[in-house]
């Protein structure tokens, strides 16, 4: 099914705004143009792009396309070095053709850099309300990284097996891939393209499952994140996981944790901590060891992690991702907490054989809006999906005096994208009551940051921990 397009929009030469070092000219001022090329990324019975196809020096070479985060084999590929302008190379991404970079690594980088300087220059225009201004700066977003996305690299498979860039002073690549990709497909020589901004990810990756995130509430232990797996940066959810008070175990009574508030109202303006959990006893103070929990989408197993190293004796932890069910067996083990943290694979609750727990804990996505690439879906959750079905299926799975703890920002109600209203409406539909509510004011940068896109819901964000009951349960006062 290959259609070979034309791609003569890389044949006209032109001279560069020389702002950047990858814009460059030669001796005679005169910018080298792409050699001429088509291309076609081949479509599987699926009708996803699976390898990609363009002309070099007047012969037709191929090779398998890899993207971490789902987005099509490019069409058209034309051949780039350190001689092209960045305009040029602009005008063309822009245009829709991809540059199969065969200069110098640096080089590369330059020019990606240079390329999200051009893109930047136009930033997301601002709506008439918030939700409009979310949904133009994420238009804004995807393209930005549909564009830069068209920096192409070549992977190969070097002699001894592994990943390798065969580029002038290109970084040893090859246990990053290995992690992000598994091994190298081919025999030696073999050849696949990925964008240079995939490789930046990949690579980056790679140094945060090796350095590790140090979390406070694991007394600064650290959590080793994966490619593709939700990495716990913002710690002050974590934080409110720690330090939430427990439920008793099913059958140890079924009081109210005095000194919480109960309150699904506004949130006061300042302090970090709405909640007031200070001074409530974990589990009326008994030992923790009788309880069960599930951490519903455990991602990197951090919550489940803090949850075992709380006492809870057994949790249950669920994700429907390959590399995160991975990623939290690592970590539990790492943080010798295996023998209290089993990792499954489920579809948000673990089979019925598991029963019912103490505790379900669940850090959903927090935005209800589609992802546009893989890597998205641990940001936004489409339609609220986990979200409600979490909430639906809460009830049968909690144990009688149970809590279900919804970890959740309003950042989606300050974006007009999901109304508090609609969230206790289906709390209340599930058959649940909110107990009470921890609250805590993010701390990451684009919080304070005047300047980052959509900064008044940023600034009036708050991280909540909804404290979930079963309804039919009288509060003890
Ligand atoms: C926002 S991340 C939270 C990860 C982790 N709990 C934390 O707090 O750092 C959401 C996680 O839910 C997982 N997930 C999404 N849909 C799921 C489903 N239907 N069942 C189980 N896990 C799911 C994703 O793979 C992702 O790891």
């Amino acid at each position: 099914m290959n259609a070979r397009s034309e791609a003569g929009a890389g044949s006209r030469t032109e001279s560069a705004g020389q702002d950047d070092a990858a814009g460059r000219t030669d001796a005679a001022g005169r910018t080298d143009a792409p050699k001429r090329a088509d291309a076609v990324g081949a479509t599987d019975a699926a009708g996803r792009s699976e390898d990609v196809g363009w002309d070099e020096d007047g012969a037709w070479r191929t090779a398998a396309w890899r993207s971490g985060s789902g987005a099509r084999a490019p069409r058209r590929v034309a051949v780039a070095d350190d001689r092209m302008a960045a305009d040029l190379a602009y005008r063309l991404v822009c245009e829709g053709t991809a540059l199969l970079w065969r200069g110098d690594y640096h080089g590369a980088r330059q020019l990606l850099a240079a390329l999200g300087r051009r893109v930047d220059r136009k930033p997301p225009k601002q709506g008439a309300t918030p939700r409009e201004s979310f949904h133009l700066y994420r238009q804004a977003r995807t393209r930005r990284a549909r564009v830069l996305g068209m920096l192409l690299v070549p992977l190969e498979t070097a002699a001894d097996g592994s990943w390798a860039v065969p580029l002038r002073r290109a970084p040893r690549v090859g246990e990053a891939c290995a992690e992000a990709y598994g091994p190298p497909p081919g025999p030696a020589g073999a050849l696949t393209l990925v964008s240079l901004r995939e490789l930046q990810g990949v690579l980056g990756a790679h140094e945060w499952r090796r350095k590790g995130v140090p979390i406070e509430a694991l007394g600064g232990a650290r959590i080793h994140p994966r490619h593709g797996v939700f990495s716990p940066v913002r710690g002050e959810y974590v934080d409110l996981v720690a330090r939430a008070p427990l439920p008793r175990a099913a059958g140890a009574g079924f009081g109210e944790d005095a000194g919480l508030r109960e309150d699904a109202g506004p949130v006061p303006e300042t302090g970090a901590d709405g909640g007031g959990a200070q001074g409530s006893e974990d589990s009326g103070g008994e030992d923790p060891g009788g309880l069960t929990a599930f951490d519903i989408g455990t991602g990197t197993g951090v919550l489940a992690a803090v949850l075992a190293r709380r006492g809870v004796g057994r949790v249950t932890a669920t994700d429907v991702g390959e590399q995160a069910l991975a990623c939290a067996r690592e970590n539990v083990a790492r943080l010798d907490v295996a023998q209290a943290v089993e990792v499954v694979r489920a579809d948000l609750f673990p089979s019925h054989e598991a029963g019912r727990a103490d505790l379900v804990v669940c850090n959903p996505p927090w935005l209800p809006a589609k992802p546009t690439s893989v890597l998205e879906q641990a940001v936004y959750d489409p339609d609220s999906r986990m979200l409600r079905g979490f909430l639906t299926g809460l009830g049968a799975r909690l144990a009688p005096a149970g809590e279900g703890w919804l970890i959740l920002s309003d950042l989606a109600e300050h974006l007009g994208l999901r109304p508090r209203e609609q969230l206790l409406e289906w709390i209340s539909a599930a058959g649940l009551r909110v107990a009470g509510r921890l609250d805590a004011r993010p701390e990451h940068a684009r919080a304070t940051d005047t300047a980052a896109p959509l900064h008044a819901a940023r600034a009036a964000e708050t991280t909540s921990l909804w404290r979930l009951r079963h309804a039919e349960e009288a509060p003890v006062s």
